[in-house]
């Protein structure tokens, strides 16, 4: 694949969190999920984890002061170092502007912003029957993506959960952030030359293919 620097732009529940562990996969740098730094927060009870639990629940961003600062601290980490695969971070132009200033300032550049595009008839399915492994954060479902042995994390053994922000109530809530407040950057990285649309209604094998296509080209 070309680069090694690249976001994972996309609805709740298009499958970026899918998609970005096969990337981790192929090209050795890390997933930096903000969703699941948060709720990594959370469970250890934190400040940051208290305060976020507000937003998050509602079905509404976390203020961008605290995501900025969150993963200034990630890329300075040395695994950070080799690339990334950003998922859910940039959501805000805020966000995104705030992420060409920290790369600048490495002498680093984003290689591609890969937007996984799906109707909005999946969505509600995909994230009711999603449960995902509170350790190592890989993400299941029921139906389309079953562990082998059931409500057991495949990766790391422990006991599959269900998210508190996966109800249909909250999705609508994230549907709406995201239309009003994340779907700007669509526009933000065309014109920067950085933004590959990849057709994310598909089974996920296949929206693999053309996620690996996008990454190469
Ligand atoms: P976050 O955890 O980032 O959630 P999200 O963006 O809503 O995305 P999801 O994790 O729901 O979906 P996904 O696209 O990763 O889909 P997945 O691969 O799991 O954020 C949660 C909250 O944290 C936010 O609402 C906000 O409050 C806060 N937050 C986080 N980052 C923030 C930021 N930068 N700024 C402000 N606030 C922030 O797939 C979904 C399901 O579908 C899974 O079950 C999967 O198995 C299945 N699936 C995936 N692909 C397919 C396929 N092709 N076919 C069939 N099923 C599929």
């Amino acid at each position: 694949m070309a680069g090694r620097n690249f976001i994972l732009l996309g609805a709740p529940g298009a499958g970026k969190g899918t998609q970005a562990q096969r990337l981790v996969e192929a090209l050795g740098v890390p997933q930096i999920s903000t969703g699941d730094m948060l709720r990594e927060e959370r469970r250890l009870g934190t400040e940051l984890g208290k305060k976020a639990a507000e937003y998050m629940d509602q079905g509404k961003l976390v203020p961008d002061d605290l995501l900025i600062a969150l993963i200034a601290q990630r890329l300075e980490k040395p695994d950070a170092a080799k690339g990334f695969i950003l998922d859910g971070f940039p959501r805000t132009l805020g966000q995104a502007e705030a992420l060409d200033k920290m790369l600048a300032a490495k002498g680093r550049s984003l290689d591609a912003v890969i937007a996984i595009e799906v109707q909005r008839s999946v969505i509600v399915p995909r994230i009711t029957g999603r449960r995902s492994c509170p350790k190592c954060g890989a993400p299941y479902h029921v139906e389309f993506q079953p562990p082998k042995v059931a409500d057991v994390c495949d990766a790391c053994g422990t006991k599959l959960v269900q998210r508190p922000d996966d109800t249909e109530a909250a999705v609508v809530k994230r549907l709406e952030a995201y239309d009003t407040m994340t779907a700007p950057l669509f526009a933000y990285y065309e014109g920067k030359g950085k933004l590959r649309r990849v057709d994310g209604n598909a089974d996920v094998e296949t929206v693999w293919k053309r996620v690996k296509e996008a990454a190469s080209a």
